[in-house]
């Protein structure tokens, strides 16, 4: 059993004292040049959104966006910036281990700190997650997991054996782990954490 975060006090203790590290005023700057590129859409899913800082960068740019997280709190925000904005974002309180969504498969799947949080945890929890990612997955869907990397030095993190091994051929198409940047800030200072962006393509039915 590895270490248990309350997402929920963590979101409510840092509220109004800027966040907690991840929250960054926007999406990771790797996800922020993915979108600038373009997305295949019109069907998104932010698995483990936070605050939906992605999310809502997503509809900003008019994808149809589902949004969903553990803390009852972050979605609570979610919601609150989404309303402001006038924008519409389906964000839900779920679980990623058990999660239930109408059966309309994605066409990209977006996850953004969420499966290193999991593993943090133990394998069991990140095993159910990445047991139920298939299945959101849309054949011919794109993925993107953005990860820290073990080599942060934080304790913590994935290596990217571990990330690559559950997105395998033939379930999983031309799979690719780039080394990035991870953007965290800590008391107001940035920094930059070693990390990993995997995106990977559910087969096309055959
Ligand atoms: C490192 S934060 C990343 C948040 C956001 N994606 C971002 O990039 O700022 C991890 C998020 O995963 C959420 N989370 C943790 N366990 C979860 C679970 N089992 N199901 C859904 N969300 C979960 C946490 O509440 C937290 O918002």
């Amino acid at each position: 059993m590895g270490e248990r975060i309350d997402f929920d006090a963590v979101y409510q203790e840092t509220a109004g004292l800027g966040g907690p590290p991840w929250e960054i005023g926007g999406p990771q700057p790797a996800l922020a040049a993915v979108l600038d590129q373009g997305v295949k859409g019109p069907k998104v899913l932010d698995a483990g959104c936070g605050t939906g800082d992605l999310a809502l960068a997503l509809a900003r740019r008019g994808y149809d966006v589902t949004a969903v997280d553990i803390s009852p709190v972050a979605i609570e925000m979610a919601r609150a910036k989404a309303a402001a904005e006038g924008l519409a974002v389906r964000f839900e309180v779920q679980d990623a281990t058990r999660l239930s969504l109408p059966p309309a498969p994605f066409d990209s799947v977006f996850d953004s700190g969420l499966l290193h949080s999991l593993q943090r945890r133990g394998d069991d929890e990140a095993d159910a997650y990445l047991a139920l990612l298939p299945g959101l997955a849309a054949p011919g869907a794109t993925v993107f997991v953005l990860a820290v990397s073990l080599r942060a030095g934080e304790g913590w993190g994935l290596t990217e054996e571990y990330l690559r091994s559950p997105f395998a051929a033939p379930a999983w198409v031309g799979t690719e782990v780039e080394e990035i940047g991870v953007a965290a800030d800590w008391d107001g200072r940035d920094l930059t954490l070693s990390g990993f962006l995997l995106r990977t393509i559910r087969a096309p039915e055959t």
